[in-house]
């Protein structure tokens, strides 16, 4: 395994995929930082901008090994080129890591208006399927033997029902029932896919997540956590980015709690 491995992440642009961003940089990683980096009219809080793009990829410190594409997740051609960009960049495609994610609700499914249940379906389950389709015949173009990872990003909310938040956490428990057909359908190709699956983790969804359930700040999720604090996005980069490694290989099919034991 060379250290010239080579990653597309979306949802890049900050929070937990801006930190495994960080974290391949360091473990040697090259790597695509895909985000839609603009506000989503579907979405009631901001999106990140074009500037937390650029700071993502200023941070890595290498500019021949981390670049920043603006795709939108629900957009296939989009995600295609983006893979098609890091393989004519760098030689190829060894993992691909599915962070965009988007949060609505903080009200009873049925008055939720259909346009913000399709956008979160599309973002956080659509977006992970399509980067699942654009990434595996790239990952496949390697050659044998391989150490494809594909790794999603899934949440408590794909195991625990949370009030008010029917179509994300539905979208979450698609991520979850991804990966476990697809650990099984990859089989022997070297491919591995596996979802983590965060609990509450300091940063702007979790501040929108308080604001819909009408709480005053969003460390006050921390109560609900074994270990009594947030997470940081930098501790489910750091179980990513293991998933990512080659020593992950006898990984397959399952989705990691990270999440302060939040699901105990
Ligand atoms: N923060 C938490 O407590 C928490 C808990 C469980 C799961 N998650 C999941 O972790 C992932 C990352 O969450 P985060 O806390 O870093 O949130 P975040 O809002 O900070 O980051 C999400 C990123 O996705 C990007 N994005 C949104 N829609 C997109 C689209 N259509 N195409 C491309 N990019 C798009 C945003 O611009 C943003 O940069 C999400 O999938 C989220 O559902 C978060």
């Amino acid at each position: 395994m060379t250290d010239r491995r080579v990653a597309v992440v979306t949802g890049a642009a900050r929070g937990i995929g801006a930190a495994t961003v960080a974290a391949l940089v360091t473990a040697g990683w090259s790597v695509l930082a895909v985000d839609i980096a603009a506000d989503d009219p579907a979405i009631p809080y901001h999106l990140a901008g074009p500037d937390d793009l650029d700071s993502v990829v200023a941070a890595a410190g290498d500019p021949d090994r981390v670049a920043g594409y603006v795709a939108d997740v629900r957009h296939l051609t989009a995600v295609e080129s983006a893979v098609a960009e890091a393989e004519e960049r760098w030689g190829g495609v060894d993992a691909a890591i599915a962070c965009a994610g988007a949060i609505v609700g903080g009200i009873p499914l049925q008055d939720l208006p259909l346009e913000a249940e399709q956008a979160v379906l599309d973002i956080n389950l659509g977006g992970t399927l399509k980067l699942a389709r654009a990434s595996i015949p790239a990952m496949l173009r390697r050659p044998e033997p391989r150490a494809g990872r594909f790794i999603a990003v899934a949440s408590a909310a794909a195991t625990r029902g949370l009030p008010l938040l029917g179509a994300y956490c539905a979208a979450k428990a698609g991520v979850a029932g991804l990966v476990r057909s697809l650990g099984t359908e990859l089989g022997p190709s070297g491919i591995t896919a596996n979802a983590v699956s965060p609990g509450s983790t300091g940063g702007a969804m979790l501040a929108e997540s308080a604001r819909l359930y009408g709480l005053s700040a969003q460390e006050l999720f921390a109560m609900q956590q074994p270990i009594g604090r947030l997470l940081a996005p930098a501790e489910i980069a750091a179980v990513i980015a293991f998933l990512a490694s080659a020593g992950s290989g006898g990984i397959t099919g399952t989705v990691v709690p990270v999440d302060g034991g939040l699901a105990l």
